[in-house]
């Protein structure tokens, strides 16, 4: 018996993640579900809180999470969503932010050479470090001498355990991505982690190293050429949201925050709440779908997770989808979908 805290959050959070659940729900295996639906914007605004000391007991009594988006039009401070992903992804220690991009089907891709579009790669993200940290300060505000500072924060720890786990999950390279021409110290320390790493893991799996920059130009080339990419925290975040576009934008993008070392994970598709069409009932459900298909993976539910990533393939290709892959299927309809596909007998 595994357990799953369920966290919808705001926009379209709540509607994607109830398909996911569903989808889940459908494999008739033996999960057992903590809904927190209060946690979100709306708690926020009223109450101040959004979540409590008692509901991140309840968050890491559980064995896993299924998270939706959090982020609200009427919220300004940047202080509700560190109290609630970032938290949850600080305190676990979810070091791990694994990105999946996979084409699902041909017509999704916006490249041009047909060769080049097979794309099977992973990002993983540094995702409790970096730039987003919240380490820095404010001088003299709003004054014209005012001084605005982000420290990026790197660690050995922190880098070398985020670069072991791409090895053990790349099944052909590697490629580790910095900026360390230009951000002199954190890119060092990623550089003598990265050589360490190379040395260690020996002939097994290719190798390189790339500038963030050349690697966007590289992943929009060829994306082909890719396996996994490690990099840090907000190199990670860019070059995940090019990758998805790469494969269909930001309705199938699924993710994984993950501690290797305790075995838990936080599972979220990766775009936000969308407030542009929250409430239309045309959210994608697909980014959340493979979200909980990566969660059943993690949590030995290995052949359950690959019927569900057959499902959305299969949907997705006969164009059983929605809008923004070219459909005309709302959320729910979608998910259905999915559902009917599923051949899975447990
Ligand atoms: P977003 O990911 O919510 O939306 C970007 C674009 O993608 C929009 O045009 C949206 O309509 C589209 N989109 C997103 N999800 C979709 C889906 N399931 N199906 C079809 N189209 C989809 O990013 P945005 O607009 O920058 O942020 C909106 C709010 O979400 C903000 O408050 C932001 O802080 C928050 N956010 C939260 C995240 C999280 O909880 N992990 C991640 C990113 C943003
Ligand atoms: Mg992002």
């Amino acid at each position: 018996m595994k357990s799953v805290a369920v966290i919808p959050g705001d926009g379209v959070g709540p509607e994607v993640t109830r398909e996911a659940v569903a989808t889940l729900e459908a494999l008739r295996l033996d999960l057992k579900f903590d809904h927190l639906d209060h946690v979100n914007a709306g708690r926020w605004l009223t109450a101040g809180v959004a979540m409590t000391d008692d509901d991140f007991e309840r968050v890491r009594a559980s064995d896993c999470v299924l998270f939706g988006a959090v982020g609200d039009p009427r919220v300004t401070s940047v202080e509700y969503a560190r109290q609630v992903l970032l938290r949850l992804r600080l305190e676990l220690d979810l070091y791990v932010n694994h990105r999946p991009a996979l084409l699902l089907h041909e017509r999704l891709s916006p490249l041009r050479d047909p060769d080049r579009r097979n794309v099977d790669l992973v990002v993983v993200r540094e995702n409790t470090e970096g730039l987003y940290v919240g380490v820095g300060g404010v001088l003299r505000r709003g004054t014209p001498d005012e001084v605005a500072m982000d420290q990026e924060v790197n660690t050995r720890l922190g880098v070398s355990r985020v670069i072991d786990y791409a090895f053990r999950v790349a099944r052909r390279a590697v490629c580790m991505v910095d900026k360390s021409n230009a951000v002199k110290h954190g890119g060092q320390l990623w550089r003598r982690c990265w050589s360490e790493a190379t040395a260690k893991a020996g002939a097994r799996l290719a190798t390189s190293h790339l500038y963030v920059d050349a690697a966007a130009m590289r992943l929009v080339a060829d994306p082909s050429e890719f396996d996994v990419i490690v990099t840090n925290n907000s190199y990670g975040d860019i070059l995940s949201d090019l990758t998805a576009q790469l494969v269909g934008g930001m309705g199938v993008a699924a993710s994984a925050n993950l501690n290797p070392d305790t075995g838990f994970g936080l599972f979220e598709p990766v775009h936000g709440s969308a407030p542009d069409i929250a409430g239309q009932g045309v959210a994608n459900p697909v980014g959340a779908i493979l979200s909980a298909a990566l969660l059943l993976r993690s949590q030995g539910y290995g052949d359950a997770a690959t019927a569900v990533e057959q499902a959305v393939a299969s949907t997705v290709a006969a164009g059983r989808c929605t809008p923004d892959l070219g459909g005309s299927l709302s959320t729910e309809e979608a998910g259905r979908a999915i559902r009917a596909e599923l051949t899975w007998s447990g």
